[in-house]
């Protein structure tokens, strides 16, 4: 829309026609106060907060619901205006309790902070207070009905902006009420949106309140743990006795890749961190068969012994390396490197959740054709094959129903069942559970591949008529059907596509070449030259062993050792016990799993929240992970891998290229290049970087990994100050993988569950609707 100019407090401003004053003013640095008014959501105009004054028009108008129109006048802050405030918040404050100390919006509250700034210590209503006690909703929703200002973003949040229409209100004028439509609780997706956004203390987080002020909380941004979408979660965390704990978790600055949005599981599923029955001792099996606690000297030597043993007298061959789905980048890189150089294994695998060498195959060569998670709130129009984004990929959820809302998005569905964002869908397709790969030929012009009837012909006529589509696929689609789908895709202009994983970092550990026939970036195994080089030693050239072939040869006796990081595969793949009666297993976990009952060593190991690095979510998104918590007696899965190869001999330099171009020169030398590190050096402090002395220092591997894999090449300052870096996915190089043997397991999780995680967190399990989902102890984990 062209640009009109108007005048705000003597102000010169432009913005586009149609634009709501209060946006307009608020992106010029205006601030005007609003209660009702949230952006992006319905306008109310029930508060009477934001009135401006603007010439020619007869009243107080409000900002929020008047667009600028070319020449307009407008003042924010003259006295009449500031007296209208006032006696708006006296208003407001007419039925509130006054209950700021005891609040938990204390310090956080924007009526609070409004009744400051216009100054309405007193209210002139005399009546007697409508007092009500307060309600639990769920488990983790409380109402103060009292602190309540009716300004309905709660009810705008939970309806259009949730599709779930769990709140409504009761009655009419001075005695209107929030209330859920589910009578006294809460029936719905309990991502707490409704808590985020009310202006005051009327809704409260049943995992936060009353624990503690936002003043005494640290707050840390960092990944959320748990899907494939990496929403950035802002965590409150304090010091306790045995380290730092988490106590809140909420996107506070509504900055990052999830803007406003969180889900359930980002906002409360962190409380396996601090739960008592975590693992804060190294163990090892007893001749008795029993666990006892070593020290770590003694555990570590132990676990490098038994691997150098077999390692000498069986070769590399006899070991087998597990990775994880939820462990940063950088380890994952090194666990592979552990694997190839010093265990000497191509035996290296994970739990896939998405087909992502496939899908690199497929785009190989192709720029610019992946799409980052923010592309799907502007996109004009999506095609959604497969998945459940509501239950798996909620933030991928919240951003089609926001761009349909927003901008009219053509949202095209199929699946095999009904899932929920059918209902923004400008067309839905129910398919067979395996139509996926006949649907995609229909599409691509093969009449005869489906039963074809008007419903079928007018989704696909609209598809070829789609000038910029962006084809998001789940676990549905994998090999062969993936190159299909890519090709039936760059038939049309400018289509993107996104590939659909589980858990935070699966992506990641795909990149990272946690896996047997591929090194990081999916370079062949049979290829790896550009990495002897920077490893300085020679890599085994023949694929692994993957994942269930592992199993298999323990089976069979033929894997002495196994070197399982942060994952579950025993109760993920269900493996009999007995398969690994002869295998010594080495397990680094957080909590005593099924895997983990049955290793002769056990190290605790740290969680995403309580380290740094880098995670990549499932479009290909690289963000920054910071250490927010912290545990006594864990340690980082980065720093265990390192200690293991020193152990083993291995030269930890050479693992972690830490000081590379950095000791060289501390200010000793006077060569040529004398001061060159002095100046790095005080642009890293200036930059509150720190230098890479230290073996277990992840940037020096993201440093590695940066010089190593073309689709990293990412701005790093960038990176380091918060925005996500979208990886350039189309430099990849490989070739069609179709022959490849399929080991995609989707995790399936419901909103309630997250794999191992989510059998750990207490308030997951505690919502009523995790009980209508897969009973959680069943569910299978990672
Ligand atoms: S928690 Fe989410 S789904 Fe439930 S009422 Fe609040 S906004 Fe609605
Ligand atoms: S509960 Fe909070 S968000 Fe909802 S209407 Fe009341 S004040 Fe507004
Ligand atoms: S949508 Fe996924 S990444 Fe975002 S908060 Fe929820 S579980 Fe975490
Ligand atoms: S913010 Fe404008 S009326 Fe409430």
């Amino acid at each position: 829309m062209a640009d009109v100019t108007f005048t705000v407090d003597g102000k010169k401003l432009t913005a586009p026609a149609g634009t709501l004053l209060i946006d307009a003013c608020r992106t010029s640095g205006i601030e005007i106060p609003a209660f009702c008014y949230y952006p992006k959501l319905s306008m109310q105009a029930a508060c009477r907060m934001c009135v401006v004054r603007i010439e020619k028009m007869p009243k107080l108008q409000t900002a929020c619901t008047t667009p600028v129109t070319e020449g307009m006048v407008v003042a924010t802050e003259t006295d009449e205006i500031k007296q209208a405030r006032k006696a708006t918040i006296e208003l407001l404050l007419g039925n509130h309790p006054l209950d700021c100390p005891v609040c938990d919006a204390g310090g956080e509250c924007e009526l609070q902070d409004m009744t400051f700034k216009y100054g309405a210590a007193e209210s002139k209503y005399v009546e007697i207070k409508q007092h009500r006690e307060e309600q639990q909703w769920s488990p983790v929703v409380y109402f103060d009905r009292p602190r309540c200002i009716l300004c309905y973003r709660c009810v705008t949040v939970c309806g259009p902006g949730m599709d779930v229409w769990a709140l409504g209100i009761q009655n009419r004028g001075v005695g209107a009420v929030i209330a859920p439509n589910g009578q006294d609780h809460l029936n719905c997706e309990e991502c707490g949106m409704c808590i985020d956004l009310c202006p005051v203390g009327a809704l409260t987080s049943g995992t936060y309140r009353y624990k503690t002020r936002p003043w005494e909380m640290n707050h840390i941004a960092t990944i959320c743990t748990h899907c494939g979408d990496g929403c950035k979660t802002t965590l409150g965390v304090r010091r306790v006795n045995d380290g730092m704990e988490i106590v809140r978790g909420d996107n506070r600055d509504k900055s990052g890749i999830n803007g406003d949005f969180l889900c359930n599981k980002g906002r409360y599923a962190f409380d396996f961190a601090n739960r008592t029955d975590r693992l804060t001792k190294p163990l090892v099996r007893q001749p008795d068969g029993n666990f006892a606690e070593v020290s770590w000297d003694h555990a570590l030597d132990f676990a490098a012994k038994k691997l150098r043993e077999i390692r000498e007298a069986k070769g590399g061959q006899a070991i087998g390396v597990i990775g994880s789905n939820r462990t940063t980048n950088e380890e994952s890189y090194l666990l592979q490197k552990f694997a190839r150089t010093i265990v000497g294994t191509n035996n290296i695998d994970h739990h896939r959740t998405a087909d992502y060498v496939s899908f690199a195959a497929a785009l190989a060569g192709k720029a610019g054709r992946t799409a980052s998670l923010r592309d799907t709130l502007t996109a004009p129009a999506i095609l959604l094959l497969g998945n459940d984004p509501t239950n798996q990929h909620p933030a991928l959820a919240w951003n089609l129903r926001s761009n349909v809302r927003l901008h009219r998005a053509r949202v095209y569905v199929a699946n095999h069942v009904e899932i929920k964002l059918r209902r923004q869908a400008k067309a839905f397709l129910q398919i067979p559970q395996d139509g996926y790969a006949s649907l995609v030929q229909y599409l691509a012009g093969n009449d005869s591949a489906i039963a074809a009837n008007d419903t079928t012909a007018a989704f696909r006529d609209a598809l070829r008529k789609e000038e910029s589509l962006l084809i998001v696929f789940g676990s549905e689609f994998r090999g062969r059907d993936i190159q299909a789908l890519v090709d039936f895709g760059l038939s049309l202009p400018n289509t993107k596509f996104a590939a659909l994983g589980d858990y935070a970092n699966s992506r990641g550990a795909a990149d990272m070449g946690v896996l047997p026939d591929m090194l990081p970036g999916y370079v062949p195994v049979s290829d790896a030259a550009h990495f002897t080089d920077e490893y300085g030693a020679p890599l085994p050239k023949t694929p692994g062993m993957d994942l269930l072939q592992m199993f298999d040869a323990a089976q069979r006796g033929d894997l002495a050792a196994m070197y399982i990081v942060g994952s579950n595969p025993v109760s993920r793949f269900g493996v009999d016990p007995a398969v690994l009666k002869n295998t010594f297993l080495i397990v680094q976990d957080m909590f005593l799993t099924e895997t983990a009952q049955l290793a002769d060593v056990i190290f605790p190991a740290a969680n995403l929240y309580e380290k740094a690095g880098t995670v990549t979510n499932t479009y290909g998104d690289i963000q920054l992970v910071k250490k927010a918590a912290d545990k006594a007696g864990v340690r980082t899965d980065f720093e265990l891998i390192v200690r293991l190869a020193d152990r083993m001999g291995a030269d930890p330099k050479k693992l972690v290229p830490f000081g590379r171009g950095v000791t060289a020169d501390m200010g000793q030398s006077r060569g040529p290049e004398s001061g060159e590190a002095d100046r790095h050096a005080v642009w890293l402090a200036a930059n509150r970087l720190e230098l890479k002395l230290s073996p277990f220092d992840p940037f020096a591997t993201l440093d590695e990994i940066q010089r190593l894999v073309p689709s990293y090449h990412v701005s790093r300052l960038e990176l380091l100050t918060g925005t996500e870096q979208p990886e350039k996915f189309d430099l990849v190089q490989i070739q069609p993988a179709g022959s490849r043997r399929d080991l995609v397991l989707p995790a399936e999780d419901t909103l309630f569950t997250s794999g191992t995680l989510g059998r750990f967190s207490d308030m997951m399990k505690a919502v009523v609707e995790s009980h209508t989902t897969p009973n959680p102890a069943q569910t299978a984990a990672d």
